[in-house]
């Protein structure tokens, strides 16, 4: 684990940016935080972005146990100039590198932000909504609309096809106040697993029976998980669609 202790700068969000995935979908290479889009590192980029809102004290990066050397060398100056405090191990999946993240977090946190490193585009009107809607009723998530007409499927055979309405997407940033998900998290330790099937945060505050307020998304948060993606990203930039 590293830490940087610098002078705190004002504001009482922290992020937790989970980046520890195996990043299979990529193929070979490097793992997909570490990959470049217009000549940056997906991850710096996103941390870069996150650093913009004044609200956010600290960014705290859950890197794959097999990268901290790496990044230690070639990235650690970059993200702590955006704000990175720390970086810390992930674990086997995605929410057990949230908890991995969500143990350091500085108890000056009032409010807690998660967001995968592979979203570098996300609105930060977006996240300023979610901030503030977290604070006035304790968990926020980004939505769209699902447009297309969803479907169960086994193997190669549909099984059903599910109702459309009332459905839509949902990605990150998801915003909590902290108290909320460090309670949510310390229940699951208690009665569960984190299994890779919680494959966001936000279910685990459904899950206790609590509110989670939906915030619509802007249109290019997109999430860079395939060499398609990452032509996709490029494109995007390219024609200044994101920055
Ligand atoms: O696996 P998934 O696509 O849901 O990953 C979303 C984010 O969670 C990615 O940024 C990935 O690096 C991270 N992740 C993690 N630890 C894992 C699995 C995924 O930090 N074990």
């Amino acid at each position: 684990m590293m830490n940087a202790s610098a002078d705190a700068p004002a504001g009482d969000v922290s992020v937790i940016v989970p980046a520890a995935g195996s990043g299979e979908r990529m193929g070979a290479g490097p793992r997909k935080p570490y990959l470049t889009v217009g000549g940056e590192p997906i991850l710096l980029r996103t941390c870069r972005r996150l650093h913009e809102l004044t609200d956010v004290f600290e960014i705290v990066v859950v890197a794959h146990p097999g990268d901290i050397d790496q990044i230690q060398q070639e990235l650690w100056t970059d993200l702590h100039a955006v704000g990175v405090e720390l970086i810390v191990p992930g674990g086997q999946t995605r929410a057990q590198s949230v908890w991995n993240g969500l143990e350091v977090v500085s108890a000056k946190a009032e409010v807690v932000a998660v967001h995968d490193a592979v979203r570098p585009f996300f609105s930060l009107d977006t996240m300023r909504a979610l901030v503030s809607t977290a604070r006035r009723r304790g968990a926020a998530v980004p939505v769209s609309p699902f447009l297309d007409t969803p479907k169960r499927l086994e193997g190669d055979k549909i099984l059903e096809t599910v109702r459309r309405a009332g459905l839509v997407r949902t990605g990150t940033p998801q915003v909590f106040r902290s108290d909320l998900l460090i309670e949510v998290y310390e229940y699951r330790m208690r009665t569960g697993e984190l299994s890779d099937r919680i494959t966001d945060d936000s279910q685990l505050v459904e899950a206790m029976g609590a509110e989670v307020a939906a915030v619509l998304d802007g249109d290019f948060n997109i999430k860079i998980t395939s060499p398609t993606d990452l032509r996709l990203a490029e494109a995007l930039l390219a024609a200044g669609l994101v920055e």
